[in-house]
């Protein structure tokens, strides 16, 4: 058994934090390291602990200064929109049906699908990001492309081919029944193959009619493990749509409900404009609401009460996400800077201890996988991130005037890209694309 030992300042959370200074929600060592064989972190302490612990011929690895955190999470992502991002259109609807549609009828090609895919993986990896929760297009072979990728790279990732059957181009459309078959057939392909997990995927209410939603009614008994995952409640126009397509339901939210689709390990994009009832009712099913920051601000969808959802009686479990490609970032540090400043317009404060909880446990616990990602406990896997806050001149002269951990994960958040990744592990594998080893075909 080949052994590694990884050296470095160790951040680990343990628990929501419950304020600015909770030292107690996290693990941190000035002096750690980790011990990893077979993709699993053996052994989690200082680093002369581990040392003693290890194999005369461990090789170890060195990064110090830096920061050694689990690798980040991203819940909410469309592997077929990297081309859509940075497209100009005035809403959601609009940018849809302008955009982002025809863009996703190119997936019918395998080849595309595939290209994509390599590139998908390159960038998530380059961002740190060891984990993403994916909507694929309508074709079952862009499933087909985003798993056997992440299988090439040993990656824990979660995917569904989406199911639509209306109000869309017509190269975007399956049926009830082909979604229905295709989706099983994605599951029995992928599910549990290498780290894939395969998620039920309705892409939302607009696109699908109810003969699909009773279809994915099915899907999600016969698969009551598996993840779901849709989109609510993003946009005013997009609600009024909604409600209208579904006269009976109460709301947005009840149209899910209706079809049992509210549940654990359910996720549900955005979320933003939920009354008081559909608060409630993701509460009380254990749903989670994936806030997506730049993509709010970038479609100009609204600004989600992240910390009013987590103050409730009932507190809504929260994801935080990317939404590629009507988010415009890849990084999870961009997106923790837009929802920061998404709660100062609210008048909330959301501290940076908060923001790097959310990217790895908390969105680990919100998964129902922080046995197995999301953290630096021994026995979990090996997905680890290694950050330099000093990667830039700017963040370089910054961190010269810098005395918490905190204060450093701040600069992190709001200067921090790619740059400020030194290292991205998949199941103990270095894994950062190198900038020379970047893809440069057409
Ligand atoms: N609602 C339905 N589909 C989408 C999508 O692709 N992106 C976003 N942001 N919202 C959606
Ligand atoms: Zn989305």
């Amino acid at each position: 058994m080949t052994e590694t030992l990884i050296r470095g300042r160790l951040l680990s959370f343990r628990r929501a934090p419950a304020h600015a200074a909770d030292t107690q929600s996290f693990l941190y060592e000035d002096d750690g390291a980790l011990l990893v064989a077979n993709g699993i972190i053996q052994a989690t302490g200082t680093y002369a602990d581990i040392k003693a612990k290890a194999q005369a011929d461990t090789i170890e690895i060195d990064h110090r200064p830096h920061l050694i955190l689990p690798g980040l999470i991203d819940c909410h992502v469309h592997f077929p929109q990297m081309q859509v991002i940075a497209s100009y259109a005035a809403n959601l609807l609009e940018w849809l049906n302008t955009y982002t549609f025809p863009e996703e009828c190119r997936f019918v090609e395998t080849a595309h699908a595939e290209r994509i895919a390599t590139h998908f993986f390159d960038e998530f990896l380059r961002q740190g990001t060891t984990t993403a929760v994916a909507y694929c297009s309508v074709h079952k072979a862009s499933a087909d492309a985003f798993f056997a990728e992440s299988l090439k790279r040993g990656t824990l990732m979660i995917g569904g081919k989406v199911m639509m059957d209306r109000n869309a181009p017509q190269g975007l459309l399956d049926t009830p029944q082909l979604g229905y078959d295709e989706t099983r057939a994605v599951i029995k392909e992928w599910h549990g193959k290498g780290r894939n997990h395969v998620a039920i995927t309705p892409r939302f209410a607009i696109t699908s009619t109810p003969e699909q939603m009773a279809m994915t009614q099915t899907l999600a008994e016969e698969f009551p493990d598996l993840h779901i995952q849709t989109h609510l409640s993003e946009n005013k126009e997009e609600i009024d749509f909604t409600c209208a397509l579904y006269p009976d339901a109460t709301d947005y939210t009840d149209i899910y409900a209706r079809y049992r689709l509210l549940r654990k390990k359910a996720l549900f994009g955005h979320a933003i404009h939920l009354s008081e009832r559909e608060a409630d009712a993701m509460a009380d099913s254990g749903a989670v609401a994936v806030h997506c920051p730049t993509s709010n601000l970038f479609l100009g969808s609204g600004l989600f009460p992240l910390k009013a959802m987590k103050r409730r009686d009932k507190p809504v479990t929260v994801a935080v996400a990317t939404d590629i490609g009507g988010g415009s970032s890849y990084s999870m540090f961009k997106t923790m800077d837009e929802a920061y400043k998404i709660q100062q317009l609210l008048g909330e404060r959301l501290n940076p201890l908060e923001s790097f909880y959310h990217m790895t446990l908390g969105n680990a616990v919100a998964l129902d996988l922080s046995e197995r990602i999301g953290t630096l406990e021994p026995g979990t896997d090996a997905d680890i991130v290694v950050l330099n806050a000093a990667a830039t001149p700017a963040m370089r002269l910054r961190m010269e005037t810098i005395s918490s951990l905190a204060e450093e994960l701040f600069l992190l958040q709001t200067l921090g890209d790619d740059r400020a990744v030194v290292e991205t592990y998949v199941a103990g594998k270095a894994s950062k694309p190198k900038a020379e080893a970047l893809r440069t075909e057409a």
